[in-house]
This record gives C-alpha cells, structure tokens and sequence, in this order.
C-alpha cells in the first residue's frame, strides 16, 4: 500500500475504532489517543497505553516516558518522525480517588487488552512493518499471544509473528518499556545493550 492509501486507512480505522469504544464505555474520560508517526517506517514502537499527558496532548508517549524514549531514538540514530509510535490500549486506563477526585494511572485490565488486541492488529497490518518492537510485558504478551511469555526471559531476541489471520508475519523484537529504567536503573545498561541489538538487526534488514 502506498502512503497516500495507508492514511486513509488509518482515518477509517480511527473513525471504527472510536465508534466501537464509544459504544462499550459511555465514559467521556476515555479519550482516544492514536499511534503517529511514518507509515511507511519498517518500524513499529508499541507501547502500553496513554498516561496523562498523552491524553491532554493526544499524542503516544509525550509524558515522562517519552523522554526515555528519546534517548532510546538517540541509540537507534533517529528521530521522533522517521518511526511510527502507538499503543496496546488507546485510552488511558486510570483509577479515581473518590476523595480529592484526581486520576491515577493503572495497568489496562485483561479485558482492556482484550478488546483492543483486535484494533492494534488492524493497526498494524496497514502500516505492515518489518519489525515491530514491543516495549514492556503488555505490549509483548498482546503480540505474541502468549500470557506465560515475559520480558526478563526475552529482551534483545526478536522471533516471528503472526499479525491477523491473512498471512502476514513480521518480526517481533522485545524490550523493556522505556519507564522501567526510571524506577530500576540496574537496567539501563541492559537496555542500552538491546537497542544496540535492535541497531545492527534494523542495518541488517536494509
Ligand atoms: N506513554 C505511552 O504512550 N505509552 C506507554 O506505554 C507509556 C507512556
């Protein structure tokens, strides 16, 4: 698909997408924070879900996470608009405090993820990259499609999968979410070392 097709694509696909959530949760706060980015990237970033300030900015990873992420893009030798950046969930999954009345951040539950597996898949079979990195457990067990699999064991080590039922397979290359070296700083080295792997795996591809 050319460039021109794939966004009008994906103005249909975020027109369904909205329309399907807006029907599930009549909650006004679930607002909808869509992937961006180069369409035509042989990349993917997919996230989590949207924090705050994603959701005031409707924009993926523009929060502190974001920032992580850009010194992830500094490793990889690119910028912000070269890739294409989305989410699992694309609303933020939040709780309130029934006191001061302020929202939190929490994980997306199953049945968050569930129903967004099949947005995200319609998501990427239009951009079709040739990786897809996955950053964080969420992110990694919705693509693989296996629960039991985790981040610890697989970091750094892309292997294939299989996106929809239409025969397209791509390859899955797993990191930590750029938010867990915030709170564990043990694994910044690691981290480093993976996007250096993802660096000669991308050259390789070319
Ligand atoms: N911001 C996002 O857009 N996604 C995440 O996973 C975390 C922060």
């Amino acid at each position: 698909m050319n460039r021109e097709n794939k966004m009008a694509q994906l103005a249909l696909f975020k027109k369904e997408c909205k329309s399907f959530f807006s029907q599930i949760y009549h909650d006004t706060e679930k607002i909808l924070v869509f992937g961006e980015g180069n369409v035509n990237s042989p990349m993917v970033l997919v996230g989590e879900a949207p924090g705050e300030q994603e959701t005031i900015k409707q924009r993926p990873f523009v929060g502190k996470a974001g920032k992580n992420l850009e010194e992830f893009l500094d490793i990889l030798e690119l910028e912000r608009e070269d890739i294409y950046i989305t989410n699992v969930v694309k609303f933020r999954p939040f709780k309130k405090n029934e006191k001061t009345g302020r929202l939190s951040n929490r994980p997306p539950t199953r049945e968050e993820i569930d129903l967004s597996r099949v947005w995200l898949i319609k998501e990427l079979t239009i951009i079709e990259p040739k990786v897809v990195v996955s950053l964080g457990n969420t992110a990694l067990k919705t693509l693989s499609g296996r629960r039991d699999i985790k981040i610890g064991d697989v970091h750094g080590n892309p292997f294939d999968i299989e996106i929809g039922d239409k025969g397209y397979v791509t390859s899955l290359f797993p990191l930590y979410h750029p938010a867990s070296i915030i709170y564990r700083r043990e694994l910044k080295a690691i981290y480093e070392e993976d996007l250096k792997k993802l660096k000669a795996y991308m050259d390789s591809l070319v």
